[in-house]
Parts: structure tokens; sequence; C-alpha cells
């Protein structure tokens, strides 16, 4: 057992110790009932000094996580079932990472959030794009990671699904469609659909749209908000390169377009270079959200549209819905300030990587289109098969999103999509995949 992946991470080392012993629990290493090492073993193990280990021992009894039980040492209790489990079925197919922010940490977060919270003016009818404060505190966040961006140049939204539907409105009357590959977000689609919007699929590579496909569909469609995702597309998983990058860019500016870029898997990044908002701001949408790199219990979301829509897109966010909580955007400022943020991300890539290569594993599969970890894999089958699959998969315990719900355009979705870091442990993961191992070779037997 380690606490490296906190390191840096500016979190208490008592924390760390606790977190360290909580995933080890998720992992299965220790099961309810098992005996922990003694303090000195754990400190040694994890080196740190006895004196942590205690408080974290302290921490994780008040949490209900261990018991301890003077003179016969600290027992793992029994944990309440994670969803799914008690029911019987894995679910892989939503994607949302495992619950990685510990209580403690929640509870840290959450007072330094009411606090702030309760000194709002107005009742906490404050400015509908998010305060000032709070939109720095995101803006530096995003900024040091993805791509530079300031307080006002960004509204906070209700996940990036908002996101989506206000970059789509607000060029509803600009363009004439939206253009992305031909299978997509269903988010996506349904909000461009909502709209009126027609959603058209482009040919695409396993890097992403095609330009010179990119650049014979504008010419047919005219101005259209042609919807990508950089990294870990969804579903398909793969990441786009600067290189084409840098040329959709160019075509979408040549022609009149407008990128409406969804970086919410951005945290998974293993390629350099400029995003579409660095590389053309004015024609660039840029969306994402803390659902997939912290936790979707918060849904604080980010848009930062170019420079002369943002008074449309501020005037729906105050039409539909006069800002977010403002006490969601004070837990997700807080959980930027008190370093939880950061502390999340090392862990969240270490285990997707781990279950990448367990998926890989199980299912016998090749080279992978995000090596270094990705929260979701594709399966490429045959349209057909992928359906039925996936209709087999629900029957035998499985729960796996229809590819239906993903197609654009005319031709069947070729694939499945397993959202791998979405059960709340890797044993719940290794589960649905051995089903899905063992029905992949029953449907290979019934084939031939
Ligand atoms: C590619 C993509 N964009 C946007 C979203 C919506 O995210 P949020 O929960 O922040 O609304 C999702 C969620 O699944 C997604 O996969």
């Amino acid at each position: 057992m380690s606490s490296q992946s906190d390191e840096l991470s500016g979190v208490a080392v008592h924390e760390r110790v606790a977190n360290a012993v909580v995933r080890a629990i998720a992992e299965g290493r220790y099961r309810a009932g098992d005996k922990l090492p003694t303090h000195r073993a754990l400190a040694r193990e994890m080196s740190v000094s006895i004196g942590s280990v205690t408080r974290a021992i302290d921490t994780l009894s008040a949490r209900g996580v261990v018991s301890s039980e003077v003179g016969r040492g600290t027992f793992v209790r029994q944990q309440a079932a994670p969803p799914g489990e008690a029911q019987g079925f894995v679910d892989l197919s939503i994607n949302a990472p495992p619950p990685l922010v510990s209580a403690g940490q929640w509870a840290e977060a959450s007072a330094l959030a009411n606090e702030r919270a309760l000194l709002l003016p107005n009742g906490g009818y404050v400015d509908f794009t998010g305060t000032p404060a709070q939109r720095a505190v995101v803006a530096n966040w995003i900024g040091q990671r993805r791509s530079p961006m300031a307080a006002d140049d960004i509204v906070l939204v209700n996940g990036a699904q908002q996101g989506l539907h206000l970059a789509f409105a607000a060029l509803k009357d600009v363009v004439r469609a939206v253009i992305t590959e031909g299978a997509s977000f269903p988010g996506a689609i349904a909000a461009a659909g909502i709209l009126g919007l027609p959603v058209l699929p482009v040919a695409r590579d396993d890097e992403g749209p095609l330009p010179d496909a990119l650049a014979r569909l504008l010419a047919e469609t005219g101005p259209a908000a042609v919807y990508l995702t950089p990294v870990c597309q969804n579903p398909m998983g793969y990441e786009t390169g600067p290189a084409r990058r840098a040329e959709l860019a160019r075509v979408v500016a040549d022609k009149g377009g407008y990128i409406v870029e969804d970086d919410i898997y951005g945290i998974y990044s293993t390629k350099p270079g400029p995003l579409y908002r660095d590389l053309v701001a004015e024609r660039t949408f840029f969306v994402t959200s803390f659902s997939k790199s912290l936790t979707p219990l918060i849904r604080l979301g980010v848009i930062a549209p170019p420079a002369a829509f943002m008074a449309s897109v501020r005037r729906r966010m105050r039409a539909e819905s006069w800002g977010l909580p403002p006490l969601t955007a004070e837990l997700g400022a807080a959980m930027i300030e008190t370093g939880i943020a950061d502390a999340v991300l090392p862990v969240l890539r270490t285990e997707a990587l781990a279950r990448l290569e367990m998926t890989r594993t199980i299912l016998g599969l090749g080279a992978m289109p995000m090596p270094a970890g990705a929260p979701h894999v594709w399966l490429p089958l045959d349209p057909l098969r992928a359906e039925q699959l996936a209709r087999r998969a629900s029957e035998a315990g499985l729960r796996l999103g229809a590819p239906s719900t993903m197609q654009v355009g005319p031709e069947p979705v070729g694939g499945l999509r397993l959202c791998i870091v979405a059960p709340p442990n890797r044993r719940q993961l290794e589960r649905g995949l051995r089903i899905l191992a063992r029905l992949l070779v029953e449907d290979e037997e019934v084939l031939v």
C-alpha cells in the first residue's frame, strides 16, 4: 500500500494515510473482518510517522471504516454495499469516476464552502455566471492545466451538459447543423436535437474527423457547429493529436463554422499542443466540468464562449436558471482551494490505468487508443452484434449503454463503450468484464 499518489498534493499526511487504507479496502486488499497491520508496520510501509498512522486510524474509526479493539488490533468493518452490488448487477453504462473523495475531504471542503456561502450578498442571489472570486479560482485551475483563461472569460454552469446546450443555443441562428462523428455523446445529440439543429456525421479515422471530409461537408451545409472532443472521444475513446487539431481548426475557420470543444476528459490527455480554443478562440466554445475529473455530485461545469457570444450565453443562463446554486459553486472552488481536486487527479489516473490493464487482460484486447489510462474503452464489434450483446449483457447482470443512443446519421454504431471507471471498485469491474468475456465467447460459438 502506498500514499505515493497523494504526494505533492498538499493534503495532510494522516488524511493521505487514511485515503490509502480506504483505497486498499476498495480494491479488495482488505476485506470486512480483516485485521490491519500494526501502526508500526503501516508507518514503515508508507514511510510516515506512527503518529500520522494513529491519527489516520482515529479518523477512519470515526467514519465507521475500521474499529479498534484494545489488545487485539484494528479491524475492517462491514461496509455498506456499493451501488449495484446489492442488486447484483455491474453498471458500465455511465461514465463517472469512482468515489475517490473521502468523507473527511468532503467535510473539509464543505466547511470552507459553507463559511463562504454564508457571507454571500443578497442571501446568495449573486452574479448568475458565478461570483468573480469563484470564477477566478475555477478559471485559474483549468487555465493551468488545459487552456489559459481568466475569470471574465467563463460562465459557471450546471454541468458540461448545460454548457453544450448553451453553446448550441447561442449558435442556433448562425449555423445550419451540428457536425460530429458517426458515434457521439448522446447528451450533445440531445442538446442539438431539442434546438431543432440537424446532427450530421463526418467521416473519421482513429484520431478524429478527417479534415478533407469536414471541409466537403461544411461546403455542403454552410456554417455549422462542429462538436469535437479532443481527449477520449465519447464513445470511441481516442485523442486527437496536435497536427490534426490544427488542421481541423483551419478548416472550420476557412469555412466560417464554429467549434464546440468538449474537454471534459482533458485531464486524461497524453498529447501536447494547443487546444481548439487556443487555435481559433473567436470560433470556439470551450466546455468542461468536474464531473469526470473529481465527482459528478457537484456537477460544476464551465463554458468559455468566444467573446462575441458571451452576452448571448449570459442572457440565456439568466433566463434558464439564474446561475448554478451558489453553494455548488463554492463547493467546487473549495475543492480546488483545499488541494482536494489536485489530490484526486493522480489517484484517478492511476486507477484508470490499472482498470485499463485489467480490461485489456480479461477481454484479450490489443493496442488501446489511450494507453496511459482512460475512463472508457471502445470495443469495436459488428453493429448488430453490439446491440444484441448490450441486451444480452443486461439479462446477465451487466449494464452497457445501447450503441443506438450514440448513433449520428444512417450508419449503426459498430461497437460497445465500456465505462471502466464507473464501478465503485475493481472487484465489481472484474465481475462485469468476466460476464462480458463469457458472452463474447458464447457469441462466437453461436456464430461458428
Ligand atoms: C463527452 C461528455 N460531455 C459532457 C458530459 C456531461 O457532463 P456533466 O455531468 O458535467 O454535465 C458527459 C457526461 O457523460 C460526457 O461524456
